[in-house]
C-alpha cells in the first residue's frame, strides 16, 4: 500500500474505545489502522508524529449560519472565514440552513446557498432546508429530498423575517416528512407570549435602566419549554420525527427526556454556549455582544444540560454559529430588540466542549467524540462516511493535545469577528492538525487548506445515534 499520510503513534479515540495505533490515509480515505504503517508510506509521504496526542474523527457542526441575511445585516462569517474557523477548531463538516427569502421557492433558496458555498468552502458542507411558506413550499419537499437534503427546518418565531411557521404548518410538515423518512428541525420558542413580554418592557425608561439584560427578562424559560411541549405533542400525534435545535433550558431537557421515555420520536441538540456560558454576561458592559436566540440561561440550566448530554436526551453539541462583529452588534443603539442575534462559534466548539466537558470530567473523551462527531453524523445521515475512524471512510481527522491549553484571542483567529465570547479563556482541544478527506488543512495549529476543497455532501437518509 502506498500511503499518502501516516499519523503515527496517537491514541485513536472513537465513540466507543481508545486504542494506540497508526492511521494511514490514501487519497481521501482512511486506508489502514495498525502498527508500523510508515513502512507502507509512499515516497515523500506526510509522516506525522502523534505520540501523546488524541486522534479523533473530526467534528461535525450540524447548526451553522454562514453569510445569513438576518436582523437587518448579514452574518459576518461566510464560507471562507467560517470554514477556515471550522478547520482550526477541528470541524470538517458543517450543516448550514438554506433559507428562502421573501417569495422564493425552496429550490431558489437551496440554489442560493449552494452558490454561497461553491468554490469558497474549505471543509465539507451540506444543508437543512428551511420551510418558511408551508402552503407553497410543501410541494417541493420531495424534490429537495431527492437532491440530498432529508432534513428540513421550521421556526416558531421570526415573523418579521418572514420565516415563522404556525402550529398547522409544523403538524403538516411532520406528517409529510414521516411519509418520506425525513427529519423536521424546529426552533422552539413561544412567539405570541414572547411578543407580549417584549412589548411590555420595550420602553425608553426600561431600556435605559436594563440595557441588554432585557433580552433575559423577556425570555423566561417557559418561552422555550411551552414551545417544546407543542412540538412534542405534534410529534406524538403525527408519529413523525422532530429535532429541537439549540435547546437552552433545563425545562426543555426534562420535557424531551419525558417524551422520549413515553415513545415520542424527538431529539434535541444543545449548543456549546449553553454549556459553557450563562446569562450573567448580560450584566457586563459588553453584554449586548452575547445576544443570541435563544439567549444564554442560568447556571442551573447549564448543569441540567450537561446532565442531558451525559444521559442522552441531548443528542449532540453544535454551535448555531451566526457571527456578528461589534459594529453590527452596535446597530442596537440601546434597544435590545435590534441587536443582531448570534455569535461566532465554529473555531471554539471542540475546544470549549472538550475543556468544560472532558477536562472537567463531565464527559469521557469517547462521549465527547460521540456528541461532537459520531452521533450528529448518524442522526443527519452522514455516517459512516463521516464521524468514524474506519477503513474506507473519509479521512476527516483532528489531532489534539489532551491537556495543553491555548488562550483565546480573536486577533489570532480565523473567524471574521473582532470579539470572542471566550476571549482570554484558556482552552484545550484546539486542532493541532486537521484533515478533511485526506488533505491536511491545519498543520501545527495553522490553517493550510484551500478554498474550494470543501464539497457538498448529499444525504439520502437520516438515522439514529
Ligand atoms: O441567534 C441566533 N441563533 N441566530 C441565528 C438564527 C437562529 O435562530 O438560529
Ligand atoms: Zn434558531
Ligand atoms: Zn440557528
Amino acid at each position: 500500500m502506498q500511503f499518502d499520510t501516516v499519523i503515527r503513534g496517537g491514541k485513536l479515540v472513537t465513540a466507543s474505545e481508545t486504542t494506540q495505533a497508526d492511521i494511514a490515509i490514501r487519497g481521501e480515505r482512511i486506508a489502514a489502522i495498525g502498527k508500523d504503517l510508515a513502512r507502507g508510506a509512499a515516497h515523500g509521504a506526510n509522516i506525522l508524529d502523534a505520540r501523546g496526542r488524541y486522534v479523533l474523527p473530526a467534528g461535525i457542526d450540524v447548526h451553522v449560519h454562514l453569510a445569513l441575511p438576518f436582523c437587518g445585516t448579514v452574518s459576518a462569517d461566510d464560507y471562507d472565514s467560517g470554514t477556515r474557523a471550522a478547520a482550526c477548531g477541528g470541524v470538517t463538516t458543517v450543516i448550514d440552513f438554506a433559507i428562502p427569502y421573501g417569495e422564493e421557492t425552496l429550490q431558489q433558496g437551496l440554489d442560493n446557498w449552494r452558490a454561497k458555498a461553491a468554490g469558497k468552502a474549505c471543509v465539507d458542507y451540506t444543508f437543512h432546508m428551511a420551510i418558511t411558506k408551508w402552503d407553497r413550499h410543501h410541494k417541493e419537499i420531495r424534490k429537495i429530498f431527492e437532491q440530498g437534503i432529508p432534513t428540513f427546518k421550521q421556526f416558531m418565531i421570526y415573523e418579521k423575517e418572514g420565516w415563522q411557521a404556525d402550529d398547522a404548518a409544523i403538524f403538516a410538515a411532520l406528517e409529510a416528512l414521516k411519509d418520506l423518512g425525513g427529519l423536521l428541525l424546529v426552533h422552539a420558542e413561544s412567539s405570541r407570549v414572547l411578543d407580549l413580554l417584549i412589548a411590555r418592557h420595550h420602553t425608553p425608561a426600561e431600556m435605559k435602566k436594563h440595557g441588554a439584560w432585557l433580552h433575559v427578562v423577556t425570555r423566561p424559560n417557559f418561552i422555550e419549554a411551552e414551545a417544546i411541549e407543542r412540538v412534542i405533542r405534534w410529534t406524538r400525534e403525527t408519529g413523525g420525527r422532530a429535532f429541537i435545535v439549540h435547546m437552552s433550558t433545563g425545562e426543555g431537557a426534562d420535557l424531551v427526556k419525558w417524551a422520549q421515555a413515553t415513545g415520542v420520536d424527538i431529539l434535541a441538540e444543545t449548543c456549546v454556549q449553553y454549556l459553557t456560558l450563562d446569562d450573567r454576561v448580560f450584566k457586563q458592559p459588553d453584554g449586548r455582544l452575547f445576544a443570541t436566540c435563544p439567549q444564554l440561561k442560568k447556571p442551573a440550566d447549564v448543569r441540567r444540560l450537561w446532565q442531558g448530554v451525559r444521559d442522552g436526551e441531548v443528542c449532540n453539541i453544535s454551535t448555531d454559529t451566526c457571527t456578528f462583529t461589534r459594529k453590527q452588534k452596535d446597530l442596537w443603539k440601546g434597544d435590545w430588540t435590534k441587536i443582531p442575534m448570534g455569535m461566532p462559534g465554529l473555531e471554539t466548539l471542540m475546544p470549549a466542549a472538550y475543556t468544560d466537558g472532558v477536562l472537567k470530567k463531565r464527559l469521557t473523551v469517547n462521549e465527547f467524540v460521540n456528541k461532537l462527531s459520531t452521533a450528529p453524523a448518524k442522526i443527519m445521515g452522514l455516517y459512516p462516511q463521516k464521524g468514524s475512524l474506519a477503513i474506507g471512510t473519509d479521512a476527516d481527522l483532528t489531532v489534539i493535545h489532551p491537556t495543553s491549553k491555548r488562550r483565546v484571542d480573536w486577533k489570532k483567529m480565523q473567524t471574521h469577528c473582532d470579539w470572542n465570547p471566550y476571549q482570554g479563556r484558556e482552552l484545550a482541544g484546539f486542532a493541532e492538525h486537521t484533515f478533511c478527506r485526506g488533505r491536511q488543512i491545519v498543520r501545527d495549529y495553522a490553517f493550510v487548506g484551500a478554498n474550494g476543497w470543501g464539497r457538498f455532501v448529499g444525504r439520502d437518509h437520516v438515522g439514529r445515534a
